[in-house]
C-alpha cells in the first residue's frame, strides 16, 4: 500500500490536471495550522509564475476540480492561494481496513530488499555485561527486527571480545591464582578436563584485578603478553584453558542477553578470524596497500578532503602482533566471503567512530569490499546517571547489567502491587515483562547517537513517553475486546467504519502514519522513530477511549466498527513493540 501523504498527493495531481495545470504542483503536506486543517497544498502558489495566473485563481480552479473526488471531505482555496484540506473520513476508513487486510499493515519499503549482517552486543568474554552494553544490545535487537520486518535477510553477530590482550590477561591471572592446573605443564600430553578451572563470578573477579596488576607491574604485563602470545600461537594447554572459559562465559553471556530478548545467529568473534590473518596481512602487502610505518604495519587511510586527521590503519604491531582493527578487518574479509553481504551495520559505543572510519577505508582501499558493499557505524550515545556522568553504582563502580535489569523489576513489582490487589507470583511476572519494556523504552526512545539518563523513575512509570504507558494502552485494548468475546461478540468478523468524532478521526489518522514512520525506521536504521508513533497512537487512544462509548453502545454496527479500530490499534502497537524487541502481558 502507498503511505496516506502519497496517495494524496497522487489524487492532488489528478485535480490540478483536471483544472488544465501540471499534477506535479499538487504536493500535499501535513497542515502547519492544524486549527485550520488536516492538510495543505500550496502548488497554487507555485503554479502562479509559470501560468501566469493568479495563484488564487488556480486554488480556486483546484478545489472546483475536487469536488468531484471523494478523498477530502473539505476543500477550501484561501488567499493568496493555498488549499487548506481535510480528509475524508471514508476515504480514511477505508484505508485502514487495507491496512487490517495486510499482514505489513500497508508498509512497503522503498527501498530493494538486502542481505545484512549487524554486528551488535560486543561483549567481553570473562567480563560481566555492564549498563555499558545494553544500548548496543537494545538498538541492535530492534534494527535486527526491524529490518526483518522490511523483508531484508539480517544475520545478527554478537562479535565477542575474545582474544588478544585481555584473554592473555585472563589466563595470566588464573595461572597466579592456580600454578599447578595440568595446562600450564608444557610437558602434558594428556587429554585436559571438560569443566573450567574457575566459575563465571572468579572470571568476572580475576579479569579487573589482572587488568590493574598490569599498568602498574612491568613485569607482570610482560607475562600477561607471553600468554596472550601462546593463546594465539596455539600452544595446546592454553587454548584448552581458553576453549573452557569461552564455555562458561558464553552461557553466562546468553542467559543475559536473553532476559533482555536479544539473541543473535552468530556467537562468533575476534578469535574466529585468527587462522585467516597471515594470509589476509599477505594480500594487503602484495598489494601494496600495507606499508611499514614506524616499525608497524599499516594502511595509510588519509584523504585530501579530510579536515580532521585520520590517522593509518593499523595491521599488525612492531612485535608481529595482531590488534582490535586486524580482526575486525579479517571478519569483513570473512563475512564477504561466507555470507555476501550488501551491507554491515556495527552498533557500537560512538566513541569508536574514528576507528571504524579507518577500518572502513582500509577494508575499501584494499577491496576487501565490493564497491557497493554498505558499511554503516550507527554510533550510540552514553547511558548517564542523574549526575549527566555515566551510569554508576552508588559507590561508583561499574554496574552490571544483571544488577541493573533487577532493579528495574524490583521498582516495577512495587509499582505493580500498589496498582491492585494481586497475589505476589502473578506481581512478579508482570513486573518482569513491563520491566524490560521500561529499560528497552527508556533506551530506544532516544535518538541512538545521543546520550540519555537514565531514570528509573520516570522509565517506570504509567504515564508519559514510557514502556509501561505503552503496555498498559495495549492491556486496556485487550480488556475490552475480551469483554467484547464473552458477551457473545465476534472479535475477528468485525470491520471498521468511518469516525464519527473527531477523537475517532484523530486516532484513524495517527494509525493511517504506519507505512510512513516504518519507511523511515528502515531507511534510516532508527527505532525512535517506532516509538515516537507509538507513542502518539497510545495518546490517540487514550484520548478517544475517554469519549466514546465502546462496550456501551447501542448500535451493534457501530460497536462492532468500534472494535475492529480496537483490533487494528493493538495490533499495530503488538507490531511495533515487537519490533522493538519487548512484549505486553495479559493483564496489568
Ligand atoms: N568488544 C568491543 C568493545 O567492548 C566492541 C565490539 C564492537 N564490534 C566490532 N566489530 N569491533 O569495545
Amino acid at each position: 500500500m502507498k503511505k496516506i501523504l502519497d496517495l494524496l498527493t497522487e489524487e492532488m495531481g489528478k485535480a490540478f490536471e483536471e483544472a488544465g495545470y501540471e499534477a506535479e504542483l499538487g504536493k500535499v503536506t501535513v497542515s502547519n495550522r492544524p486549527d485550520l486543517c488536516e492538510y495543505q497544498c500550496n502548488g497554487a502558489m507555485a503554479g502562479a509564475k509559470k501560468y501566469h495566473k493568479a495563484p488564487i485563481m488556480i486554488a480556486n480552479e483546484v478545489a472546483e476540480a475536487l469536488k468531484k473526488m471523494t478523498v477530502f471531505s473539505s476543500v477550501e482555496a484561501v488567499a493568496p492561494g493555498f488549499l487548506n484540506l481535510k480528509l475524508s473520513e471514508d476515504y480514511l476508513a477505508e484505508y485502514l481496513k487495507g491496512m487490517r487486510a495486510d499482514k505489513k499493515y500497508g508498509f512497503e519499503p522503498s527501498r530493494a530488499n538486502e542481505k545484512v549482517v549487524i554486528d551488535y552486543g560486543g561483549a567481553n568474554v570473562a567480563k560481566a555485561l555492564h549498563v555499558g552494553h545494553i544500548r548496543s544490545a537494545n538498538i541492535g535487537e530492534s534494527i535486527k527486527r526491524i529490518l526483518r520486518f522490511a523483508g531484508d535477510e539480517v544475520i545478527g553477530d554478537a562479535h565477542l571480545g575474545d582474544w588478544g590482550l585481555q584473554m592473555g590477561l585472563v589466563i595470566c591471572g588464573i595461572k597466579e591464582r592456580q600454578p599447578e592446573l595440568v595446562y600450564f605443564d608444557d610437558s602434558y600430553t594428556g587429554d585436559y578436563p571438560e569443566e573450567c578451572p574457575v566459575t563465571i563470578r572468579e572470571l568476572e573477579e580475576i579479569y579487573p584485578a589482572s587488568s590493574a596488576k598490569s599498568k602498574e607491574d612491568p613485569e607482570y604485563k610482560a607475562k600477561a603478553m607471553e600468554a596472550t602470545k601462546k593463546l594465539q600461537d596455539g600452544v595446546r594447554g592454553y587454548r584448552a584453558l581458553w576453549k573452557n572459559i569461552m564455555k562458561v562465559s558464553i552461557g553466562d553471556l546468553k542467559k543475559n542477553y536473553s532476559s533482555l530478548n536479544v539473541d543473535f545467529d552468530l556467537w562468533n568473534g575476534e578469535s574466529s578470524v585468527h587462522d585467516r590473518i597471515p594470509a589476509m596481512v599477505d594480500y594487503m602487502k602484495k598489494g601494496g596497500w600495507a606499508v611499514m610505518s614506524e616499525g608497524a604495519l599499516v594502511v595509510e587511510v588519509a584523504k585530501e578532503t579530510d579536515t580532521k586527521k585520520v590517522p593509518p590503519c593499523m595491521v599488525l604491531k612492531s612485535d608481529g602482533a595482531s590488534l582490535y582493527n586486524t580482526t575486525d578487518l579479517a571478519t569483513i574479509e570473512e563475512r564477504m566471503e561466507d555470507i555476501k553481504p550488501d551491507r554491515i551495520v556495527y552498533v557500537v559505543d560512538k566513541r569508536q567512530e574514528l576507528y571504524f572510519e579507518q577500518v572502513f577505508r582500509a577494508a575499501r582501499k584494499t577491496k576487501l569490499v565490493k564497491e557497493d558493499t554498505k558499511l554503516n557505524f550507527l554510533g550510540f550515545g552514553t547511558m548517564n546517571g542523574a549526575d549527566g556522568k555515566p551510569f554508576k553504582t552508588r559507590d561508583g563502580g561499574v554496574m552490571r547489567l544483571e544488577n541493573l535489569i533487577n532493579d528495574t523489576k524490583a521498582e516495577m513489582f512495587e509499582k505493580i502491587k500498589e496498582g491492585r490487589p494481586v497475589s505476589e507470583d502473578e506481581a512478579r511476572a508482570i513486573a518482569d515483562i513491563v520491566a524490560i519494556s521500561a529499560l528497552k523504552y527508556g533506551d530506544l526512545s532516544n535518538q541512538a547517537s545521543k546520550d540519555y539518563v537514565f531514570d528509573i523513575d520516570r522509565f517506570t512509570s504509567f504515564e508519559g513517553d514510557t514502556g509501561p504507558y505503552i503496555l498498559y494502552t495495549i492491556v486496556r485494548i485487550k480488556s475490552i475486546l475480551a469483554k467484547y468475546a464473552e458477551q457473545g461478540g465476534k472479535v475477528d468478523e468485525v470491520t471498521i467504519g468511518k469516525a464519527l468524532n473527531e477523537y475517532e478521526k484523530a486516532l484513524h489518522m495517527e494509525i493511517a502514519q504506519f507505512a510512513a514512520v516504518m519507511d523511515s525506521a528502515v531507511n534510516e536504521l532508527a527505532p525512535h522513530k517506532i516509538c515516537g508513533y507509538i507513542y502518539d497512537v497510545a495518546n490517540a487512544f487514550n484520548k478517544f477511549y475517554h469519549e466514546t462509548q465502546i462496550l456501551g453502545e447501542a448500535d451493534e454496527t457501530r460497536k462492532a466498527n468500534l472494535i475492529a479500530l480496537l483490533v487494528l490499534t493493538r495490533d499495530i502497537l503488538e507490531t511495533c513493540i515487537s519490533l522493538l524487541g519487548f512484549e505486553a502481558p495479559e493483564r496489568m
